[in-house]
């Protein structure tokens, strides 16, 4: 990878030491030096506009569907890394439920591999919990944490078997490895299409209640409590998972949890128009859910905005509600939303999109860091008062199933920083 000299200049650094009005310079990967009104050499070093904006450590997706190897008609590496970067995004995981599986040596060293060939962001592969998301058996952790692999998930699916799930738990925790899980009990949504509840008894859908997510909360928080290996619970939804989650962590166990923007931003009443671009697993809520899963980013009992990135390609999600895919894309518009609904400073922000997500991930040795000298250079710019609409026709990514189409959105990526290269430059990616 070349490596970029840059100067990042006017702008206000944020990180967990507060905000400060600083000047950044890079050089072979690593912030060198930082500093009041720092002298320009346009000879030798990039130097980009950053007046007015926001310096922070560059964003980390818990979730992200890249949808290669097998889906590539709805996205590929490069695009969804473009994506990414475009968000703001210097690292993603990458989710298994990829065809084949993300469950072997051979699949996941191909995602990092043609991650790092595309060179826009971190792609950290996920493994799944079990052999081809099947729920029948272990997948080999070892074999895959040899290569890397931390985090472990079945997601789009739940592990169903309690049994597993608790053998799962004590294989991970032995070998310091995270498990996370997507909480829904299958027997109970079948063929469901939405939230069960007024809005979905009016419309006459089959409904996803609740409890099915809340089942599986309650089960992996017990599990965690037995087992004492660390669970990570995905895309909460409901305000009784967000309550569960919160009394899990005053008894002081190992639960960590993230919320996606569409949860803290949407209701079940986006459906009532039949578009399936609303539909997503889990459902939206209703506002009171909405509500609490934001009041559990801000109090902590939710550790980090996850994007649930899940392009789907244009006829897909043209198919009649109850046959169109589930899943929306999120990686271009998680800033412009998490800031427009969720009311705090910028260094909770940068907690729940960067810090928090990078700790979990297991990547806080080059994500999520300080913006201080010796650090390495994963930064994004934010130009934080601009309120924009989205383009679906302008996304990066391959597929255009965004449901923000008309809503207002506040603060977007100026700059991105990967590895100490400018990836995007004034909201343009530079190949
Ligand atoms: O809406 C969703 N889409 N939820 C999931 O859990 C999976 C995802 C997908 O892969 O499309």
């Amino acid at each position: 990878m070349t490596l970029d000299r840059l100067l990042l200049t006017g702008g206000t650094v944020v990180d967990g030491g507060g905000e400060r009005r600083l000047d950044v310079r890079i050089a072979d990967g690593v912030i060198v030096e930082i500093g009041v009104a720092l002298d320009a050499d346009p000879a030798l070093e990039r130097v980009l506009d950053a007046q007015g904006c926001i310096v922070g450590p560059g964003f980390v997706d818990l979730h992200t569907h890249l949808r290669e190897p097998g889906m590539t008609e709805a996205e590929t590496i490069a695009t969804g890394s473009a994506a990414a970067a475009l968000g703001g995004y210097t690292a993603v995981v990458a989710m298994p439920n990829t065809d084949p599986t993300q469950d072997c040596v051979e699949v996941v060293e191909f995602v990092r591999n043609r991650g790092r060939e595309v060179g826009l962001c971190d792609v950290r592969p996920s493994g799944s919990i079990t052999i081809g998301r099947a729920g029948v058996q272990l997948t080999p952790f070892s074999e895959l944490a040899a290569v890397g692999v931390h985090l472990f998930t079945d997601d789009g699916s739940g592990v169903q078997d309690a049994g597993l799930m608790r053998r799962a738990l004590e294989y991970a925790g032995e070998l310091g490895l995270l498990l996370a899980q997507h909480c829904e009990v299958a027997a109970m949504t079948h063929g469901a299409v939405m939230h069960e509840g007024d809005c979905c008894s009016h419309l006459g859908l089959p409904g996803w209640p609740a409890l099915a997510e809340e089942l599986m909360v309650h089960r992996d928080i017990e599990l965690c409590r037995l087992t004492g290996s660390p669970v990570h619970l995905l895309h909460l939804s409901t305000a009784r998972s967000v309550e569960l989650v919160r009394a899990a962590k005053a008894d002081g166990l190992p639960v960590t949890a993230e919320a996606t923007p569409h949860h803290i931003s949407l209701t079940d009443e986006a459906l009532r128009a039949f578009d399936a671009r609303f539909k997503v697993n889990p459902p939206l809520r209703t506002m009171a859910d909405v509500e609490a899963v934001r009041r559990g980013l801000l109090d902590g009992a939710i550790d980090a905005v996850a994007t649930d990135h899940a392009p789907h390609p244009a006829h897909a999600k043209e198919r009649p509600l109850d046959e169109a895919p589930p899943g929306m894309l999120g990686l271009e518009t998680a800033l412009g939303v998490t800031r427009k609904v969720l009311d705090t400073n910028w260094q909770k922000l940068f907690e729940l999109l960067s810090t928090g997500p990078a700790r979990i991930a297991g990547l806080a040795d080059a994500h999520g860091r300080p913006v201080e000298v010796g650090e390495p250079a994963n930064l994004v710019v934010i130009d934080p008062d601009v309120d924009w609409e989205v383009d679906p026709g302008g996304l990066a990514s391959l597929s255009n199933n965004t449901p923000y189409i008309g809503m207002g959105l506040r603060s977007r990526v100026r700059h991105t920083i990967f590895h100490g290269r400018a990836v995007v430059i004034d909201r343009e990616v530079n190949r």
